[in-house]
């Protein structure tokens, strides 16, 4: 049984109440106000449970090894976080987190200049590691409850009662940076190998190095980055429906995070309740240590990006330098900036990118391409109509085809799939045709490469 059928039932009768009260409270249940006070926060506890799971969880289309997490992260914020106490619920705006991804691997996480699958977060700084796990922390159930209060500097109290451990989030950002790749545990044919590596290293349609070598990639302050385009090439394009959803904006609604970005009014996208809702748990967080050297009080606006370099101090570059980059964890929809997040491209026509990452340790990430449709790099080097239509995800390994086993043993799901013909059915298996009409030599010599990375 899950746990909200389980919670639900409990919430709902007596004796079962009874009996988990029992547990819980030990001798404390005879105490009435310790059996209210269990009473009152489990109801609340069910409730928002309930809420989220029942209204924006469709289970079965995730499957083994995947999850909507930026939908997820969305209903989490917006449907749960900034409504009207008690609950803090606001139901209306959780939508069904209907576009899974695959989990990504993480060793390259912390270096690549850009990331999350549609490339919006621009990463590879401390600070921007940050933003990116502060976001998932308010994904994934940590508490964030914000506060209008008139006498904060943001006008808003971000960190009451808000459960975010960000020297911990440092303490594992520190050791994903010492995460390496996989090695491959099975033999390799080395001599193959190195014709494949010919064939990866080729420029153009029927190479790889364009979008997936070791490159430079923009500098983020002090430290170097990975090079990672951002680019559509065809493949499902449901992320993007999710990267639109829009939200009544609750107890936020008027934030706005000096220099960042414009009030928030009744209705804003997503995405723009998020980055306040993150930049200003870390300005607060840590806009004491940037501030408080400064004479004078604390101003966010004397420390403007346009203060003149020559006679700033230290901490008021070191705020300018943090906004400035907070200024792109995320995208914004409106506004100066990035506008990744949009379907229509400059020119007019709908563009659905996403990231080439470096793809070290490729082997152990099955199945492929940001939706996981996909299940092995063989069938990722076929043209997508000759892709499976439907497959089994699970951790029995086929070495042949570098990826997931046809047949499956242990804990797995089926995923089917879709061709080109709905490219935004969220299991569309469409696009990355690259190396597809490359001979068969030189498709193993490649696949038996691409196990080295
Ligand atoms: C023009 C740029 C470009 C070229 C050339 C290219 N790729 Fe990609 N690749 C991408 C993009 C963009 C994605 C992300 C697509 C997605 O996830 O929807 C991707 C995704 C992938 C993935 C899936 C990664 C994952 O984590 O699931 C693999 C594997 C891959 N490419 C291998 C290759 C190989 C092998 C070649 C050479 C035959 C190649 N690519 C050529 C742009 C490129």
């Amino acid at each position: 049984m899950d746990i909200n059928t389980a919670t639900q039932t409990i919430a709902n009768d007596k004796a079962a109440f009874d009996a988990f009260a029992k547990e819980v409270l030990g001798t404390e249940y005879q105490d009435p106000n310790s059996l209210a006070w269990l009473e009152t926060a489990f109801g609340l506890w069910t409730q928002r449970f309930n809420a989220i799971v029942a209204n924006g969880v469709p289970h079965e289309n995730w499957g083994v090894g995947r999850l909507d997490a930026v939908g997820m992260i969305f209903n989490r914020l917006t449907g749960l976080d900034i409504g009207p106490p008690p609950s803090n619920l606001l139901v209306a705006n959780i939508k069904p987190a209907d576009a899974p991804v695959r989990y990504p691997f993480l060793w390259n996480a912390a270096i690549q200049d850009y990331t999350q699958w549609p490339g919006f977060a621009a990463n590879g700084s401390d600070l921007l590691g940050l933003a990116r796990n502060v976001g998932e922390v308010y994904g994934v159930f940590g508490e964030f409850a914000p506060k209008k209060e008139k006498w904060s500097l943001l006008g808003y109290d971000y960190l009451a009662g808000n459960s975010v451990n960000f020297s911990g989030l440092s303490t594992l950002e520190g050791l994903i940076k010492k995460m390496g790749p996989p090695k491959y545990p099975f033999p390799v044919d080395q001599a193959l190998a190195a014709q494949g590596a010919v064939v990866f290293n080729r420029t153009g349609n029927n190479g790889c190095a364009d979008c997936h070598s070791i490159q430079p990639g923009k500098s983020r302050l002090f430290n170097k980055t990975w090079r990672t385009p951002i680019l559509d090439v065809g493949t499902d394009s449901r992320q993007y429906d999710v990267m639109s959803w829009t939200a009544s904006t609750g107890v936020m609604q008027g934030a706005r995070i000096p220099f960042l970005n414009d009030k928030l009014g009744k209705t804003e996208p997503s995405i723009d309740i998020l980055t306040v809702a993150v930049a200003g748990s870390i300005l607060q967080h840590y806009g004491s240590i940037l501030l408080d050297t400064r004479e004078n009080g604390a101003s966010l606006k004397a420390a403007a990006p346009t203060a003149d370099a020559k006679t700033a101090s230290i901490p008021e570059l070191r705020l300018k330098n943090n906004l400035r980059e907070l200024k792109e964890a995320f995208p914004r929809s409106r506004g100066e900036g990035r506008t990744v997040m949009k379907k229509t491209a400059p020119d007019g026509s709908t563009a659905f990118k996403y990231e080439s990452r470096v793809i070290q340790g490729i082997w152990a990430t099955a199945p492929y391409l940001h939706n996981g449709s996909v299940p092995t790099l063989a069938d990722l080097l076929k043209p997508a109509a000759e892709r499976p239509a439907q497959f089994n995800v699970g951790r029995d390994y086929d070495i042949e085809k570098v990826g997931l086993a046809s047949s499956q043993s242990g804990v797995s799901s089926t995923t089917v799939t879709t061709g080109c013909e709905n490219r935004n059915s969220g299991n569309s298996r469409c696009g990355h045709e690259f190396g597809t009409t490359l001979p068969d030599a030189e498709k193993r010599a490649l696949l038996e490469y691409l196990k080295t990375l």
